[in-house]
């Protein structure tokens, strides 16, 4: 994305809100501005989660390089990383404002430790869609930091030999759904508007669905993961690729082997060099 004047950003951002309400999401509260210092960690961000709605925490880094010096994006949940400079980063802050004020979900704003925002690189190629947090996630404000992030993680670092810092990972839904079931598609289209306008900002060439509840969601279609494997298929101008959730392969660690096709099928897309 060009460098944008501050006029011209705050032009951007006005325009992200109303596409953002003109969607449906009219019940934003305006949740207190994000310190925007490169790394945060305030007395009020070290709070203990609480079973009560608390604001999110956007975890976003604004370097864009495969190799970055300290601190990872995905350290602290409490640490807010990101260039003052980097509009993109300021846009996210934005985005992740409103979703940390939503609160049209009741069932998952009243289960809900803190809306988990999305974590990376603002200037990542590739994108991960997950489904929604989980425990762990909704305790640490971060998506896939449980078990599945620990294998999704492996994914993106041994398997596609790149560093998790440099690509953005996200959900469709950006609260828990209690007891982990799966969002339901009210709850997918109530927050549809923030994983659009999240991809508005960071522009991925490419986006990886992980499991089918991201795949169907993201593509707006009805078929089964299977037949959305193998497939190129397109989100905008980003090329998306679907592959089984990483919880999946942890029941189901014979299907490894495919999702292992599936990644290959991605750097293929990708130019990444392909191993093995
Ligand atoms: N599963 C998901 O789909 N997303 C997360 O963030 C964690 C687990």
């Amino acid at each position: 994305m060009e460098k944008l004047s501050k006029t011209s950003l705050n032009y951007v951002l006005s325009e992200y809100l109303n596409d953002l309400k003109r969607s449906g999401v009219q019940d934003f509260q305006r949740a207190p501005r994000v310190n925007t210092d490169r790394r945060v960690s305030s007395a009020a961000s070290q709070q203990t989660p609480s079973p009560q709605p608390t604001r999110g925490r956007a975890t976003i880094s604004g370097e864009s390089s495969v190799s970055r010096a300290v601190p990872s994006p995905t350290v602290s949940s409490s640490a807010i990383v990101g260039g003052s400079g980097d509009s993109r980063v300021a846009e996210l802050r934005l985005i992740a404002d409103q979703v940390a004020g939503c609160s049209r979900c009741a069932e998952l704003v009243a289960n809900r430790t803190q809306t988990v925002f999305g974590v990376g690189d603002p200037h990542a190629e590739l994108v991960f869609i997950g489904e929604g947090p989980g425990a762990e996630e909704d305790l640490r404000g971060e998506p896939f930091v449980g078990r599945s992030g620990k294998l999704l993680t492996d994914m993106i670092e041994k398997g596609m030999r790149v560093p998790r810092s440099s690509v953005f990972i996200c959900n469709i839904v950006r609260c828990r759904p209690p007891g982990n079931r799966n969002p339901t598609s009210e709850e997918a289209a109530a927050c549809r508007p923030f994983l659009d306008a999240t991809l508005k900002v960071v522009a991925p060439k490419y986006i990886c669905c992980l499991g089918s509840i991201a795949a169907t969601n993201l593509l707006g279609v009805q078929s089964s993961l299977g037949q959305l494997r193998g497939v190129v298929h397109s989100y905008g101008d980003a090329k998306v690729v679907c592959t089984y959730h990483p919880a999946y392969l942890l029941r189901n660690p014979s299907a490894k082997k495919d999702a292992w096709l599936d990644l290959q099928l991605l750097m293929t897309e990708m130019g990444l060099p392909r191993q093995g």
